[in-house]
């Protein structure tokens, strides 16, 4: 009966790990898993932060969120996951849709967002807004030459745009909110001559968009705005340089207004510590380490203060798209086969 044995072992096992627990000092009894797609150093300063004044560990486990969700599902019950933490609501509305998440209660939580940008079923909670835009060279692109995603795809850019691959989560979010805003035809249309128009095929991250923008290799790209912060606000002199060359263009503010990303936290479906992940949750919507995040990311506070930092107030306010937002996990899907039938590589 080796089950039977090993079972009962188990419990003895356990027996002895909650003495010692329970015997050792109060701190870090209580622990908090994060399962994250989340890639910046900030983040290891504002877990450190919390444990600090909360006594919770912190554990993360760092992977693409496509990984995470298959994860989440194969282990079902026994996922030592609290929160889903991801750089796209793309990703959490699928999630939620595969029934990984739970919803959490939480007044705090809603009142630090705007609505148009949050989970109204409570499955996920932002805590950071990032705005996907188009830069362009100052030298060679005159203010006003473009203004909308949809400009992307006219002949004047042939050769000059520069883009990252349709593997990405943030290209597909954006392409996802082209399709809710425009529809699937229309959007692969588009799609096609904006790859007619690419400077060269897809490489590299947002950043090196940025530099090839910046070096003349294109004379626009599409980036995450905060991309462009941590070269402005960069120790590398040569990023700053580059950067000075790059000026940001919110699109879109005739219409719908500027893609905006959130990364937000979704409650697990079998989390254990549900006290912690709230505490958690509601931590990062402080002021204090929404100011961290600000400072250290670039990444805009959830509340949408424009003025948070020198860099924010250098772009200025702009309008955002809140009308495809909640629609974004519903035309992923399509975006992938758009990406496909368009040949973004
Ligand atoms: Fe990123």
């Amino acid at each position: 009966m080796p089950a039977v044995i090993a079972r009962g072992f188990g419990r003895v096992a356990l027996a002895l790990v909650s003495f010692l627990v329970f015997a050792g000092p109060a701190a870090a009894d209580e622990v908090l898993n994060l399962y994250s797609h989340r890639h910046y150093g900030i983040d290891q300063e504002i877990n450190a932060l919390f444990t600090e004044q909360t006594g919770i560990e912190v554990k993360v486990v760092n992977a693409d969120a496509d990984q995470l969700i298959e994860r989440l599902k194969s282990e079902g019950e026994n996922s030592p996951a609290d929160l889903l933490v991801t750089v796209d609501a793309g990703r959490l509305q699928i999630a939620k849709e595969q029934g990984l998440l739970q919803p959490l209660a939480a007044d705090v939580l809603a009142a630090a967002t705007p609505e148009g940008l949050r989970d109204p079923e409570g499955y996920w909670y932002p805590f950071t807004a990032r705005a996907r835009v188009i830069m362009v060279n100052k030298e060679r692109v005159e203010p006003g030459a473009i203004t909308s995603y949809e400009n992307l795809a006219e002949e004047r850019w042939r050769g000059k745009v520069a883009i990252r691959s349709s593997s990405s989560a943030y290209n597909q979010a954006w392409v996802a909110s082209m399709v809710a805003a425009n529809g699937v035809e229309a959007t692969e249309e588009w799609a096609k001559a904006v790859v007619a128009n690419f400077a060269r095929p897809p490489q590299g991250g947002d950043r090196d968009q940025i530099r090839a923008v910046a070096n003349g290799l294109a004379d626009v790209c599409i980036s995450n705005a905060y991309y462009l912060g941590t070269m402005i606000n960069s120790t590398d002199a040569a990023d700053r340089e580059a950067a000075s060359r790059v000026r940001v263009v919110f699109p879109n503010q005739e219409n719908r207004g500027a893609f905006l990303n959130v990364s937000a936290a979704g409650l697990t479906r079998h989390a254990k510590n549900i006290d912690a992940a709230r505490k958690y949750l509601e931590f990062l919507v402080s002021p204090e380490v929404q100011q961290m995040i600000a400072e250290g990311s670039y990444e805009y506070p959830i509340s949408l203060d424009f003025e948070a930092t020198p860099t924010f107030e250098a772009w200025g306010p702009f309008e955002y798209d809140t009308t495809s937002f909640p629609e974004i996990g519903d035309h992923l899907d399509d975006a992938i086969e758009i990406f496909d039938r368009a040949g973004w590589q």
